[in-house]
This record gives structure tokens, sequence and C-alpha cells, in this order.
């Protein structure tokens, strides 16, 4: 029998596996490592997977269903489905003008796109792009100067959502990064340039889009650099370890929606509410900073019921699927952020792979609530 389902995409990648496939084939292997990898020996990366395989939902075929919506309403903005574009640094390395892309299509989507400070497209360009929709993610700078000078151009910009980092108090380690040479400073050997040779329609839109600039960080970079400065620039620039001080200086500051990133303990979450915070994102980084921890979705099941009532509470890390949002929402995210589908997307399929990612999610998801019999997202927890 043919398959009815209603879909919005190229149905040659009908799945996330599909793309990172089509991905691992048409990007240079140092920045397929690069998104693909996690830190030491990728356990919980793998954890953040499996973890989150074990969540079963239950199906309600005999009650009254009047359809489905997705429409999501995150922080007064009503969103088109619940899930957004995670923060990914350095995006135009693994596909040259990848910001961009996602960033229009998420706009145009009305869906949340979270741009990353390290990541190759400037904030004011982002916020021309999305029309003021697009939230950002903050990396706290050393010099207080700079902190001010960023949060200030963040505010002029026109964003509503700053979205601080806490699970980076340090460079993860991360083999996979290490070997291809893409330590700080980035490495050229010669085992790099065969791969961007052997793979020519990244090296031509590399070619037209030019080499990718940490365009956030430009006008408080020395004019000349080489490698070696870049690597003693960036060590120096951020100040990694986030403080209650830190965030309370910037809630004084910021006018707008706070969310804090990278929360795994009921604890941090309850230090979040008292610091006056909007939401939190639960996550690991997508199991690039710390192989012994827990996995968040794990994580998840104690923070939202403790600080649910009062905070957005909203999960990363693992997510591949529809199947696994319905996962995310059931156990008390109000939305979940993809950081590396999204990316393999725009990596498999350029500027069209945004809009495959989203389009293959929604469908999935879609699926799953008329199949559950759940109306809207915020009714999945219903279904454990
Ligand atoms: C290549 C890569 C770079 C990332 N860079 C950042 C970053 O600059 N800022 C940030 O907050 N998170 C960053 N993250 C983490 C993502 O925002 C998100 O937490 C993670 O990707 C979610 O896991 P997933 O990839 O399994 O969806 C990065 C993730 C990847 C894969």
């Amino acid at each position: 029998m043919r398959n009815a389902t209603r879909i919005s995409f190229n149905p040659r990648y009908p799945d996330i596996p599909a793309l990172r496939e089509k991905a691992r084939r048409r990007i240079p292997a140092f920045a397929f490592d690069y998104l693909d990898g996690g830190c030491n020996a990728g356990e919980n990366l793998e954890r953040n997977r499996k973890d989150l395989q074990e969540i079963v939902l239950q199906p309600r075929y005999l009650e009254a269903f009047p359809g489905c919506r997705l429409e999501t309403t995150l922080f007064g903005q009503t969103y088109a489905a619940p899930f957004g574009v995670a923060p990914v640094g350095l995006q135009g390395l693994i596909w040259p003008g990848s910001p961009e892309i996602l960033a229009r299509m998420a706009a145009e989507r009305r869906l949340p796109f979270v741009l990353s400070t390290v990541s190759t497209a400037s904030l004011e360009t982002i916020a021309t792009l999305t029309e003021g929709q697009a939230w950002f993610q903050y990396y706290h700078p050393a010099s207080d100067t700079v902190r001010d000078h960023l949060l200030e151009r963040a505010r002029a910009a026109g964003y509503s959502v700053l979205v601080l980092l806490c699970d980076t108090p340090t460079f993860g380690y991360r083999p996979r990064e290490i070997r291809r040479g893409l330590s700080m400073p980035p490495r050229w050997n010669a085992s790099n340039i065969l791969q961007a040779l052997g793979r020519p329609a990244w090296l031509a839109q590399t070619l037209r889009t030019g080499v990718p600039r940490f365009a956030n960080l430009e006008p408080y970079m020395p004019k000349q650099m080489d490698l070696a400065g870049l690597g003693r620039f960036m060590d120096g620039f951020f100040e990694k370890r986030m403080t209650r001080e830190k965030i309370a200086y910037i809630r004084d500051r910021w006018p707008g929606t706070l969310v804090l990133k990278g929360v795994s303990t009921v604890q941090d979450a309850e230090t979040a509410r008292s610091l006056g915070l909007d939401g939190i994102i639960v996550s690991n980084h997508g199991g690039r900073q710390l192989d012994v921890g827990p996995s968040a979705i794990s994580d998840l099941q104690h923070i939202a019921p403790a600080v649910g009532q009062d905070l957005t509470v909203m999960m990363d890390s693992g997510l591949r699927s529809g199947t696994d949002l319905a996962r995310a929402l059931a156990c008390g995210a109000e939305a979940g952020f993809l950081g590396r589908a999204f990316m393999y997307g725009v990596a498999a399929l350029g500027s069209r792979g945004g809009a495959q990612v989203a389009g293959l999610l929604e469908t999935q998801l879609r699926q799953v609530m008329e199949q559950l019999g759940c109306p809207d997202p915020a009714q999945f927890t219903h279904f454990r």
C-alpha cells in the first residue's frame, strides 16, 4: 500500500541518518569529525541516544481526537512547532553560509534559531535576515568592556532572547578533532588539504563564500593575526566558567528574555530561577564536554518537575527525529533544539538542507501525535 503520510521534504532523505551519511560523503573529514564527534570516548554521545530510546509512549486509540496542532508559544512568541536550531560554533567550516541558510529557513518557517557567539555570521547579519526573530547565544568575554559591548550589540540589533552557556568551563577533550588538527590554533596539514580537494562541492562553495571567520569577534581582534595568534586570542578572549555573579550582572543589564543553556542538575536549575532567569535549556552540549556525565533526557526528568512551573524548560542533546522530540516533550520539555541534525541537513543538501530537516521533523512529529491521539505539544506528558 502507498505511504499516505503527508510529506514536505525530499523523500530520498526521509530521516536524519540518511542526511548524516550524505553529509559524510560531501564534506571533508575534518569538518565532518568536528560536527559529528563527542568528547573522549564518545560515551555520553551514545548515552544521550540510548536513554532517549528507552522512553516509550502509550497510544490512546479510543479517545476523542480533535486533530493536532504543533504550534508552541515560548516567551510570548508563537512558533510553528516545538523545536528549533541549536547554536553551533564555526558553522561555516561545516558548510559555507550555513548560519545564514538556517536562520533564513527558521524565520520563514517560524521556528527559533539560536546564533552562537563563535558562529561565522555576525549577529547583525542574522538579526537582519530574521527581522529580529533569532536568539543569541552569548559566550562570556573575559574583558568587562567587551562583555558590555557585545551585550549592547545584541540589544541594538534587536535580539529579544539571550542564551547564556554554563556547560563549557573548559574546552572539551575531543580526540576526533585533535587527530584532524582542529585544535586551537587550527592546523592545515597535507591530510586536511587532500580531504578538501576530495570534496569539490564543499571546496567550490568555500572558494565562493570565503574562508570562515569568527564574524562576531572581529571588532575585538588584532588586525594582522596568524593561526598561532588566533589560538592565543581565542584562549584569552572568553572567561569560560559561568558564575552566579556573571549571570546576576547580565540579568541586571539585559532587558529581554534570559535563558541558561547547559543545565544538568535540579540545583543549577533552581539557581537559575533564583537569579531571575526566564528559561533553561537542559543540555550536555550534545555529549561534547563531559563523557562521564548523565544523558540530557535523564536530567530533564528530574529538572522539569522541579522548576517547570516557574521556568520555560527546553532541552537538547541527542534529538534526531520527530519521535525523539515527542519523547523530550513527554519528559517535560516545552521545546527541543537540534544541533547536529540541522547541520547534517545543510552539509548534505546546502541551501535546501535546513528546510529538509524541519520538514521531516514536522512530519514525523505530527505522525506520532496522530498515532498517540495527542492534540498539542503540551499534552505529551499524559502519554508516558
Ligand atoms: C559542532 C558543534 C558546535 C557547537 N557549538 C556550540 C556553540 O558555539 N555554542 C553552544 O551553546 N553550543 C554549541 N554546540 C552545542 C549545541 O548547541 C547543542 O547543545 C548540541 O548540538 C545538541 O546536541 P545534538 O547535536 O545531539 O542535537 C555545538 C554543537 C556542535 C555539534
